[in-house]
């Protein structure tokens, strides 16, 4: 399949084109006559939270999300109420239940706001479903078709890591805002004058982090059952000081289209960040979504206006020679990305300006990376080291380390 004929919907009605999409998320060519599990592209992100109305109206107002569908007591729905948001073509649903017997609390009481479903667009269901039965996935859904004025869905659905699932949607014949079930809608919503039309375009990659001793098992299983390949990066040491350790390695669809990098926690003095995700999303669970940007900077300044909190990065990440001499040129001077906490990662194929909010809810779980590619295809593994080092130093400066 030729990468033209790959665009998803929603990157051709986000006006995303292959040359824009090659720099946002890396989308490189690939051949899917022998691909056991063809994966176009991201479907959703779904989305559970305590307050779906109020989440929904914080990724409108402060992440320049616009609500396109809805679901609800309104359009049948008693059990919950969902909203559809786009950026770009990324697609977030944010859930919340309505009927307090609604399963969707019961997975709100264990885990907090998170990430129920990594929706994947696929040309065949059920293809998809039959290969991953056979090499021992679990299907939690059966392939089937959901009908209504504006057309067909056929949808399927495996496990993947935790109480986390992978629905399957081949939505090519249907032209409705979401699925049977949602109707249109907009939000009342009127963004501040001057504001960027979009702070995020694409949906680059969603990491997964998974128990102690896991993270293989999860990279064999989307090898196996997905057809995804390893990507080049690989994180052993590059991610351990003496207080947080993690292991990393990435995984990947055939057009790199989707990216899943996969944590799992490592023995060190203290508790690492993964371990404590793991405690408070009380098992495995996606941790973070990057978010693909062509202006981070302005996407950070619009982000900061609307009071969304980031990670500190320390001024002597940008003060480190080495820092300095490892980065090189980029597209400006490293003031201004000191002055927005904005973190430069290099490699041989290019370099890439990443930044992490803090987390979204009230757990310390699930949170947002935003991203701006410059040929880089990986995931600033340069800057964990650099950065907790960073840390470390300030700590020692103040006797605290
Ligand atoms: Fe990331």
């Amino acid at each position: 399949m030729s990468l033209h004929d790959t665009l998803t919907s929603e990157e051709q009605l986000a006006e995303l084109d292959l040359d824009t999409l090659k720099q946002l998320v890396g989308l490189v060519e690939y051949d899917d006559r022998e691909d056991p599990f063809p994966v176009t592209g991201w479907d959703a992100a779904v989305w559970v939270v305590g307050n779906a109305t109020q989440t929904a109206h914080f990724f409108i107002s402060a992440f320049g999300m616009e609500l396109v569908a809805y679901a609800g007591p309104e359009t049948g729905n008693r059990d919950h109420v969902a909203f559809v948001l786009k950026s770009g073509a990324v697609r977030f649903v944010i859930k919340g239940g309505v009927d307090p017997r609604s399963t969707l609390l019961d997975h709100h009481r264990k885990h907090g706001d998170g990430i129920v479903d990594i929706a994947l667009e696929v040309p065949d269901v059920d293809k998809c479903i039959e290969h991953a039965r056979s090499v021992g996935a679990t299907v939690l859904e059966e392939p089937h078709d959901l009908t209504d004025e504006h057309g067909t869905v056929r949808v399927g659905a495996i496990a993947t890591y935790g109480d986390t699932r992978h629905t399957l949607v081949d939505r090519s014949r249907y032209d409705g805002p979401y699925l049977p079930g949602y109707v249109a809608r907009t939000s009342s919503f009127q963004r501040r004058e001057g504001a960027p039309k979009r702070l995020f375009q694409a949906l680059d990659h969603i990491v997964g982090n998974v128990e102690l001793g896991k993270m293989d098992d999860w990279v064999e299983f989307y090898r196996k059952v997905m057809g995804f390949t390893n990507m080049a990066e690989f994180i052993g040491d590059d991610i351990a000081t003496d207080y947080s350790a993690l292991m990393s390695k990435v995984v990947a669809n055939g057009n790199h289209r989707v990216k899943f990098p996969l944590n799992e926690p490592a023995v060190a003095k203290k508790k690492s960040q993964i371990d404590e995700y793991l405690e408070f999303y009380d098992g495995p669970g996606a941790q973070h979504l990057a978010l693909a940007t062509n202006d981070i900077l302005a996407t950070v300044d619009a982000l900061r206006a609307e009071g969304v909190a980031f990670l500190d990065t320390p001024d002597s990440y940008y003060e480190d020679p080495e820092l300095r001499a490892r980065i090189g040129e980029v597209r400006v001077p490293v003031e201004e990305l000191q002055k927005r906490g904005i973190l430069v990662d290099r490699d041989e194929d290019g370099y890439l300006l990443q930044i992490f909010t803090k987390p979204l809810g009230d757990r310390p779980t699930v949170f947002f990376e935003l991203i701006e590619r410059h040929g880089s295809l990986g995931f600033g593994k340069g800057n964990f080291k650099a950065l907790f080092e960073a840390i470390e130093r300030e700590q020692e400066r103040r006797g605290n380390f």
